[in-house]
């Protein structure tokens, strides 16, 4: 056995017990004749003394001892006289009679402690060494118990996991595809799953009435901070319900995980809200509900004084930040910078103050009178002390998602986005539409199988723009941490689908043929519903990346930096697999 005990558990109690320890050397401390070792393993550190006095060879043997060297120690627990408050186990030290290294290390790239001099991208390459760490390793941990109470939750619910393949078909839908050749099927590929979406409608056909799976996805797409080319789904369908049943099983689950693993108890049921009033309000489909800052339009107030902007504008609209009355103008220039970025787009930021006796002050003072002024800030029922911020554009959707990126920065340097506040709900009635300018033709806004809302389905035929989905997210902070639908299980209406998504009858076989055959044997009615699980581990742990709670993760050119992929293959590869390749520099 190489230990009786953790570096983590020891604890006064424990006083005159002898135990053996195994782990890492986190440091070694050389005082007069006395030699400190704090020894690390999964549990935490615990110190281990040698007195140079008492035995000079063991002594000896630990002066040598060099950072992350793998060692074995046995010894009494003693309570330590200088304790360590910051430390579970700062009561008490080991005065070992025994040493035993049981491997050598060369030194770290960088330290192994919360706070370490390592570098993102180093960091990355000796990935292993930062899951050492113990911020870092609590994150796996986390992952770990949320994981287990999703599946304890639904197993007591009657769902039932079921494996669903990674080698499957592409489509043309959605994301980009990550494609795997095909050696045995000469010029053929398979696709790795962007989620189990038919597989799961599959097994509703096949009777499995409430199916969950805990599933890696793949999407070739742009990365960000909560976008992972590989990520987790908690993948979810029932049989037999409407959307009402869905959000009400996933609520459920959402507030069993904010119980048990956040110790937050959630009474009330969550806000519901419209992706239209989403958009009009928030001027986003993931609205951060920590703080309010909700929009106001004020076309009626501001056009028609001589102002080109406000006057040839299709919107014009603002939020309120309480108490930031006092943002200096260099603040002020700094946010109109922030709006005028390429990546948001604005042209510019109108502002104005409410002072202390209650006038307006704005930029635009040469435009409006005081009597306009103060119609803008009983509009926003603002008071002494709050600042008025304003944007407006000739498309009133790009305008409101200016807005809404104004919105979150305000309210990060108001530091309003608490990571300790959970602000849930769900957004509902998204349009089963979106139309692209640039190819000329509609997107489904979910996926092809999302079922309209019953009273909008004689839009289909006369305005398919404004039809709405069957379709629900849930947004907590900001974050869009899951998202489903009641899909279409009537073979007609997905024709329907299908031939508004411009597809021939023939592509639609041939890209979904085998769903739309199963569903002629008898598709009963279902939907479903995934939440993605690296999103709801980085909110739970506060972290700004769910690069932090993913094991081996890739970075932000989708590159695993330590095992260096993706590489070039050789040519015996290539051949065998009949590709070739033509990359021009
Ligand atoms: P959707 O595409 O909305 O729906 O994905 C569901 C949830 O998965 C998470 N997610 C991601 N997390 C990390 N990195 C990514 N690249 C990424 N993409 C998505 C999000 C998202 O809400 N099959 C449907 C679900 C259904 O209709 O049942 C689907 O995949 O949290």
């Amino acid at each position: 056995m190489y230990r009786t005990r953790t570096c983590g558990d020891l604890r006064l109690a424990d006083e005159g017990l002898v135990v053996t320890l195994a782990g890492w050397v986190q440091k070694t401390r050389k005082m007069g004749g006395m030699t400190f070792v704090d020894i690390r393993d999964r549990y935490g550190i615990t110190q281990l003394v040698f007195n140079q006095e008492v035995d000079p060879a063991l002594c000896e043997q630990a002066n040598k001892l060099g950072r992350e060297f793998v060692i074995q120690a046995t010894g009494t627990v003693r309570e330590r006289s200088s304790k360590n408050p910051h430390l579970p186990t700062g009561d008490i030290e080991i005065i070992v009679s025994k040493l035993n290294i049981l491997n050598t290390a060369v030194t770290p790239p960088f330290t192994i402690e919360d706070e370490t001099d390592g570098g993102d991208d180093l960091r990355m390459k000796y990935r292993y060494l930062d899951l050492r760490r113990s911020c870092v390793r609590k994150n796996l941990e986390l992952r770990h118990k949320m994981a287990f109470e999703v599946r304890s939750y639904l197993d007591k619910q009657g769902f039932l996991e079921v494996e669903t393949p990674v080698l499957i078909k592409s489509t043309p839908e959605g994301a980009r595809d990550f494609v795997v050749p095909s050696r045995m099927n000469p010029g053929q590929f398979y696709a790795l799953p962007q989620s189990p979406q038919t597989f799961k409608q599959l097994l509703m056909v096949s009777g499995f009435d409430r199916y969950f799976q805990i599933v890696k996805c793949f999407r070739d797409e742009d990365l960000r901070a909560d976008r992972q080319p590989e990520f987790t789904q908690i993948d979810c369908e029932m049989s037999f319900v409407e959307q009402e049943d869905v959000i009400q099983t996933f609520e459920g689950m959402a507030k069993h995980l904010f119980k048990t693993i956040r110790g937050i108890e959630m009474k009330e049921p969550f806000l519901r809200m419209t992706w239209q009033d989403a958009m009009k309000y928030y001027g986003s489909d993931k609205p951060d509900l920590r703080f309010g800052m909700k929009f106001v339009e004020l076309m009626d107030i501001m056009q028609g004084y001589g102002f080109s902007v406000f006057d040839n504008a299709k919107y014009i609209g603002g939020i309120c930040a309480e108490g930031a009355a006092s943002y200096t103008r260099k603040q002020l220039d700094a946010l109109t910078e922030f709006v005028k970025r390429p990546q948001i787009g604005a042209k510019g930021m109108v502002y104005a103050r409410v002072e202390a006796d209650g006038n307006v002050k704005s930029s635009v003072d040469k435009f409006y009178t005081q009597e306009v002024l103060q119609k803008i800030k009983e509009a926003f029922g603002a008071k002494p002390g709050d600042l008025i911020l304003i944007l407006s554009g000739d498309d009133a959707m790009k305008t409101r998602k200016q807005l809404s990126e104004l919105r979150l920065e305000v309210a990060e340097q108001l530091g309003l986005r608490d990571k300790n506040k959970f602000a849930c709900l769900w957004v509902v009635d998204f349009p089963l539409f979106e139309w692209s300018e640039e190819d000329q033709r509609f997107y489904a806004m979910h996926h092809p199988f999302t079922s309209p809302k019953p009273e909008d389905i004689p839009l289909l035929d006369t305005d398919p723009g404004a039809v709405r989905a069957n379709a629900y997210d849930m947004v907590i902070n900001g974050v869009e941490v899951g998202g489903g639908s009641i899909r279409i299980h009537d073979s007609q209406l997905q024709d329907k689908m299908f031939k508004l998504l411009g597809f021939t009858e023939e592509r639609a076989q041939e890209q979904f043929g085998f769903l739309m055959n199963a569903f002629k044997y008898g598709a009963p009615p279902h939907g479903g519903l995934a939440y993605g699980l690296d999103r709801w581990v980085s909110l739970f742990a506060g972290l700004d990346s769910i690069r932090d709670c993913i094991a081996f993760p890739k970075n932000n050119s989708g590159r695993d930096v330590m095992i260096d992929a993706p590489s070039v293959i050789d040519d015996e590869q290539l051949k065998e697999l009949y590709l070739k390749v033509d990359v021009k520099a």
